[in-house]
């Protein structure tokens, strides 16, 4: 017995060490799970570091990955995607025969009519629908860089996206779908062009692909720009061969929310996040060929694009695609449905899902209703997951499910620190990501740039060189991502979030160092609110911080000093600006309370602490830096604070 537990337990620490001690040949074995056109013959150049590439002269196809090579192998009909909406009350399977067959008509369409080349960039603003991901492939067999847009996204914000990205196409669709409304794209995407029009030399040449999902919704093809997804799939003669790319071509550019208002575009290679994914799937998530895996997410977020998309299909795994809410579609018993229903292996969710039908089903009756035997792999991600959501999960589960709380990010591309249903199982400690995945090697560092000891807190950061799969730069400005991401520790990536190592070599990750927000596992910027609200003729400032909320971790509150001499009330500057932040950024980003206040706090050099904002809305305890010009505005804020029930008594502090 001891000795299987000693074997057992040498294959994580041996597959970490190897890959931390001997990186280049780690990768270069992990490597022979892709199909390689041309293969390669160095691991790792490193003479632009810290931009680094890997398998810098090898090209391959991530499409022919995911779907060719499954096909010519003799598994083509297998499933690749089950579409559930309980949104249309449809389910829908799409063999990898099927799925390649689409894809190579889009991709002929792509390539033939709209003449989009190696290099192009097509935006896609979709809802979850398999034509999405059709979408996605497509892009990649022609060598084109995809970007995502999340759709509950608004105009301006797809606007940021085609323009920063200089697409030459979009791909979407008449209308999404959310619980008991339907949002109709039009009106969106004809803004957002024109918006794009007048910012982007050539933008009115954009062609845009439009998928009709019925619904009763229209979408008025426009005449010269506008084309219907299935005629072209009729019409297109199909891409049958792939276009060979360098490893380290871009496969998508993905934005994200960083310090500021103006989104970041996170570029991806494709050779080494073929590696990583091919390898990480097997780690953390225990898939291979056949097993069936599902991420409860959106394709607009690189959880979609990892372990939606590109991480299932290059396993030859069925990736299961649910075009619902954990709660409200049609009850809080949905996701246990579509276990029992798709014989789900393997669990991607955020907390907030959880927590959510934790409210509504305290006692796991709806759970219990369904036969969830098949579940080996419960893992929470996207934010930080409170203790008492892991031990309810722990609660209710069976007892053999693994729930894996594990932590990445867009720049990542995988997950960074987790457990490993391929490699060893450790013991789930509530608040706690686990151990650093093979090829990450990650360290807690001080403000002094030292190493903090076991249980000390300090910024997370990777070693570098960073492993395949993390982002290659920054869309267009090398000088930004090394200076954003790898300048402030020298010879370390910084993530942006703070923890600690506990004495078992546990990383527990507490939250964000920066002017980052995660609502429901989504991520925004402060400043990119508080652009939106200073837009205001009335406002003369403003500050926004994210506080505890026990659905969403964390929600946004606006503090909103008005222009002297305006003469709004107060009801309607908090309307206008609610009303303003949907329209700007989208109703996703879930402002509802803004404090309207007579002035903020302030540093002597002018900077308002929101940090220490957020500490005294959250009730936790804070110290008012000695550098506060004005100490007393604290009082001030506190009471405002308290008219609007904050710090909020119903809800724990964070542990
Ligand atoms: N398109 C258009 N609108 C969208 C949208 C989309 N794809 N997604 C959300 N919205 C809208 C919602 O309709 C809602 O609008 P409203 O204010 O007019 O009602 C608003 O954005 C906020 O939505 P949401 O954050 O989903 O909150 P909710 O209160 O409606 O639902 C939960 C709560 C918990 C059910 C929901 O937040 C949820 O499912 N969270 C999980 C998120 C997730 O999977 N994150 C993983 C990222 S890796
Ligand atoms: P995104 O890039 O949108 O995926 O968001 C990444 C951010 O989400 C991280 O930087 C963290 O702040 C947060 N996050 C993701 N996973 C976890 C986790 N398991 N625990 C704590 N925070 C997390």
């Amino acid at each position: 017995m001891l000795s299987i537990f000693r074997r057992r337990f040498s294959l994580y620490a041996n597959t970490f060490a190897k890959s931390i001690e001997e990186p280049e040949e780690f990768w270069k074995e992990a490597a022979q799970g892709i199909a390689w056109d041309k293969p390669f013959s160095k691991v790792l150049c490193s003479s632009r570091a810290p931009i680094y590439k890997w398998f810098p002269d090898g090209k391959l196809n991530m499409c022919y990955n995911c779907l060719d090579r499954h096909v010519l192998a003799g598994d083509g009909k297998n499933w690749g995607i089950i579409y559930d909406s309980p949104m249309t009350n449809r389910v829908m399977h799409y063999t990898y025969e099927e799925l390649l067959e689409e894809v190579q008509k889009l991709a002929g369409a792509m390539a033939f009519k709209h003449n989009v080349k190696v290099g192009d960039r097509v935006v896609i603003y979709m809802p979850l629908v398999p034509e999405a991901i059709i979408a996605m492939l497509a892009c990649a067999r022609i060598g084109a860089i995809h970007s995502v847009v999340f759709g509950g996204f608004s105009a301006k914000e797809l606007a940021n996206r085609i323009v920063d990205s200089k697409a030459k196409l979009i791909i979407t669709a008449n209308a999404g779908l959310e619980p008991n409304k339907i949002i109709p794209f039009e009106p969106i995407v004809n803004e957002a062009t024109a918006l794009a029009e007048a910012r982007l030399p050539g933008a009115e040449h954009i062609q845009r692909i439009v998928l009709n999902r019925h619904l009763n919704v229209k979408f008025k093809l426009q005449p010269n720009r506008d084309h219907d997804f299935y005629e072209e799939l009729m019409n297109s003669r199909p891409f049958t061969s792939v276009i060979s790319v360098s490893s380290s071509h871009p496969l998508y550019i993905l934005y994200t929310s960083g310090t500021t208002g103006a989104p970041k575009g996170v570029v991806r290679d494709t050779g080494g996040y073929a590696v990583a994914l091919d390898n990480a799937m097997k780690w953390v998530y225990g898939i291979d060929k056949g097993d069936v895996f599902w991420a409860a997410s959106d394709i607009g977020w690189v959880v979609g694009h990892t372990c939606i998309v590109y991480g299932p299909l290059l396993k030859g795994a069925t990736s299961v695609l649910y075009e619902g809410k954990p709660v409200g579609t049609p009850d809080a018993g949905a996701w246990w449905r579509v276990i029992q229903q798709h014989e789900v292996k393997s669990l991607f969710v955020a907390p907030t899902g959880v927590r959510a039908i934790k409210k509504e089903d305290p006692l796991g009756k709806l759970m219990r209703r369904y036969n969830l035997d098949t579940l080996k792999h419960f893992g929470v991600a996207g934010e930080r997951c409170d203790p008492d959501t892991v031990n309810w999960l722990q609660e209710h589960l069976p007892k053999n499910t693994l729930i894996n709380d594990h932590w990445w990010q867009t720049e990542s591309g995988w997950p960074m620190i987790g457990n490993f249903m391929g490699l060893d199982r450790f013991d789930t400690k509530p608040g706690s990501a686990t151990k650093p995945a093979p090829g990450w090697d990650m360290h807690i560092i001080k403000d002094d740039l030292t190493e903090a000891a076991p249980d000390e807190h300090g910024k997370i950061c990777a070693k570098l060189p960073t492993p395949p799969g993390f982002m290659l730069s920054l869309w267009e400005s090398d000088e930004a991502f090394v200076k954003k991401y790898m300048s402030e520790i020298p010879g370390y990536y910084l993530s942006g979030d703070e923890g600690y190592k506990d004495q078992d070599g546990y990383f527990n990750i507490m939250g964000r160092i920066d002017d980052v927000i995660n609502i429901a596992g989504h991520r925004f910027s402060t400043g990119a609110y508080e652009e939106c609200i200073c837009f205001h003729p009335n406002v003369a400032e403003c500050a926004v911080i994210g506080v505890y909320d026990d659905i969403k971790g964390e929600i946004p509150v606006a503090f909103v000093v008005p222009k002297t001499g305006s003469e709004i009330s107060e009801a309607d500057l908090t309307h206008q600006i609610i009303k303003k932040i949907r329209e700007d950024i989208g109703a996703v980003a879930s402002l509802k309370t803004c404090i309207i206040v007579k002035r903020l706090p302030k540093t002597r050099s002018g900077k308002i602490p929101r940090v220490l904002l957020r500490k005294i809305a959250n009730g936790e305890t804070y110290a008012a830096p000695a550098t506060l010009e004005n100490l007393d505005v604290l009082d001030e804020m506190k009471v405002a604070l308290e008219e609007h029930g904050y710090p909020r008594k119903d809800l724990k502090p964070k542990v």
